[in-house]
Formats: C-alpha cells, structure tokens, sequence
C-alpha cells in the first residue's frame, strides 16, 4: 500500500478489521472451550503443488491455530484420483472433532472440483460452496455462506450501515464470489444488477451503482469515470501482472488510481478484500461448532 492509501480515510482498511474480527471470533472460541469443552477444528486439504495454494493454505492453518482452533491438514499427490480424494474426505466429514472442511482449489484436472465440494458435509463446508449451502443462501435458510462475499459484505455493512434501497452492480457471475455476493446483497434489501462478460453497457451499468463490487479478473478494468460520485467500491480482483525482467505486481479489477478520486470509499488491492477471506473462513468453521451446541453467534460476526 502507498503512504497515501494509508492515510486516505476513504481506503477501507480490510486488513485491520479481519484482525478485528479474528480477535472477536477468538473470544467466541474460548468461550465454546471454556463453556462447552469444545475445540472448533478446521481440517483443510490439499492436492498437488500450486504454490498460490500452498501458501494459501499455510496461512489458513497458522490463523485457525491463532484463533485458539485446531487445524488438520492433508497434503495429497499431484497424482491423486477422484476416488481416493473421496475417500480421504469421508474421515473428516465422520470426525467429531472437524467442524470444517475445505479442499483447496484448484485441484488436478483429472478431479471435478464440484464432485468433491458436494461430497464434504454441507454443515461442514466452511467455504460454502456446496449446491446445499447455496440452495440455503437462495433460499434464506439457515447455511455456511462463502467467505469472500460474506466479508464484502461486513465490510459494506460497516461503512454503509443500513443497505436497504441502495443500488448494488456486481460485476461478475462466478458460483465463488459474484453469484453468493448478489443474493447477500438482495438479501440486504439492496436493488441489485449482476454484469459480467456479456453486458452490454457496462461503464452505464456502473454509473447507476451507489455499491460496486468488482469480482471479474480484469486488470483495472473499472475506471474512475465509470462510477457515480461518491459509491462504494469493493475490489475483490487479484491479478498477478508480469513485467519486464520477471518482476511483477497485484492489480486489482479497478482502476485504483482513477477510481479514488471519485469513490466515497474503496478497497486497495493489498489489505483490502483479501484478509477478511480466511477471517470469515475461521468465522464460519466457528459457527460451524457453535451450531453443534445448539446457538447461534452475535450479529455481526
Ligand atoms: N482457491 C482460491 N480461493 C479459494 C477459496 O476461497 N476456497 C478454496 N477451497 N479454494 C480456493
């Protein structure tokens, strides 16, 4: 981040309230212990050796054992097949002692990455990616809901307040972010469009968002004189550019430079979207566990 995104009280500091958070989920995870005799436990599975994923998912471990939970991890073969991969699935789904699971993505191609996410426990799924959590979140029942659009969606709710009313744009229709991001927001009363590749007139489409949430995997596609003055920004784009010499730097989805001279608020690339991520991943293996006793957790969380 530049000293001025730093300073800048329109930049929301995503970095700051995921720890924030992690440090409420903390208590709640004390109390489950101290209470209940429980300890919420993540169990997190790899496949293969994408680097991205690797440092992904130590970095899920690390902050699941600082949140005071247990962390289980399986580390598989390139070479894994379907069918062991599921078998491996079924112990976490049986152990008691595993409120959540997750396989990390992407998996070899030899493996359909829905097959395994519909086998993992849908009261276990942590990343809520199985066809029973999103049929919940369709429907408002009561599931585990993605991670990264349900942090979006805390961090709106804390510079916005109430969302009723507002027109939200998000662009982007993936099952991970921008499907689950629009029925959060429809489920908040806003007046929701979902633009994506396809969209005719998007710089128009934009124009009319008082919210917009970027989830496409355009490098700084959005520009500043595509938004209504003052709308709030969520970046949720991470793309790695490559420059001369082997060198390279994140770009997000938006055009930050342009774009914060007319948003009332926005998200940086670094410490923006991306730490609330995993927080809410803690968050939901927390409820998870919670729920196994027989409560729910505070508003908010
Ligand atoms: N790969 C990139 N993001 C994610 C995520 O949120 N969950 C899983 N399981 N894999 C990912």
């Amino acid at each position: 981040m530049s000293d001025r995104t730093l300073t800048d009280p329109k930049v929301i500091d995503g970095k700051a309230f995921a720890a924030k958070l992690r440090e409420k989920i903390a208590r709640q995870v004390k109390a489950l212990k101290e209470q209940h005799g429980i300890t919420p436990g993540l169990a997190v599975v790899l496949v293969g050796e994408d680097p991205a994923s690797k440092v992904y998912v130590r970095n899920k471990g690390e902050q699941t054992k600082e949140s005071g939970m247990a962390s289980f991890e399986h580390k598989l073969p390139t070479t894994t097949t379907q069918a062991e991969l599921l078998a491996l699935i079924d112990q976490p789904n049986k152990d008691p002692k595993v409120n959540g699971i997750l396989c990390q993505l992407p998996v070899p191609k030899q493996i359909d990455p829905q097959a395994i996410i519909n086998a993992i426990d849908p009261d276990k799924d942590v990343d809520g990616f199985h066809v029973v959590n999103a049929g919940r979140l369709a429907t408002g029942g009561q599931g585990l809901v993605p991670c990264t659009p349900y942090g979006c969606l805390l961090l709106l709710k804390d510079r916005l307040g109430d969302l009723a009313g507002k027109h939200a744009v998000v662009i982007g229709r993936s099952n991970i972010v921008g499907k689950p991001m629009a029925q959060l927001l429809l489920n908040e009363s806003c007046t929701v469009t979902i633009a994506h590749s396809r969209t005719r007139d998007l710089p128009a489409e934009v124009r009319r968002a008082d919210i917009v949430v970027a989830a496409v995997g355009r490098p700084e596609m959005v520009k500043g004189d595509w938004l209504k003055p003052g709308a709030t920004v969520i970046d949720v784009g991470t793309n790695r550019i490559m420059g001369e010499g082997g060198n390279s730097h994140l770009a997000g989805d938006v055009d930050f430079a342009s774009a914060s001279a007319v948003a009332g608020a926005i998200t940086p690339v670094r410490g923006g979207v991306g730490p609330m991520t995993i927080a809410c991943l803690i968050r939901n293996t927390m409820v998870s566990a919670a729920r196994r006793e027989g409560y729910e957790l505070a508003e908010g969380l």
